[in-house]
């Protein structure tokens, strides 16, 4: 399984706008502009951060994971995601060894990436993403 390096983290907030305050004004850091995944029910927004980028994460409906993450911990770090190689590869390397994965295909991601989320109970706590990006 080939992980090339930490592709983002994602942070969950009420509010991309209100957040860009810090990050994009004060930090001077590039923003990437918002997306709206509406399959699951939130807009993302992408700040530069050298290499990787910080994924801002807003919901735009109750039943989304964020609105109930919110509700039950507040704002805060949501997961961390790795640029891998080859997905479906990881996939099935991760399932061989008994690890839990939150759906059976990879799902997709903002701009055009697959994505997949390992189970936090297999992860010491941290919701682990892996991305494939063919850009
Ligand atoms: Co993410």
């Amino acid at each position: 399984m080939s992980v090339k390096r930490i592709d983002h983290i994602g942070i969950a907030v009420e509010s991309i706008e209100e957040s860009l305050k810090l990050y994009k004004e004060v930090l001077g850091m590039e923003f990437k502009g918002v997306e709206e995944l509406t399959d699951r029910g939130l807009k993302t927004g992408f700040i530069q951060a050298g290499d990787a980028m910080i994924e801002l994460l807003e919901p735009i409906s109750e039943k989304s994971t964020i609105s109930k993450f919110i509700e039950k911990k507040g704002p805060g770090m949501h997961h961390i995601a790795l640029l891998v190689e080859d997905i479906n590869q990881s996939m099935n390397t991760l399932k061989e060894k008994g690890y839990r994965l939150l759906s059976e295909e990879p799902e997709e991601g903002a701009h055009g990436t697959k994505v997949v989320f390992l189970h936090p109970k297999s992860t010491n706590g941290v919701l682990l993403e892996l991305v494939e990006s063919d850009h």
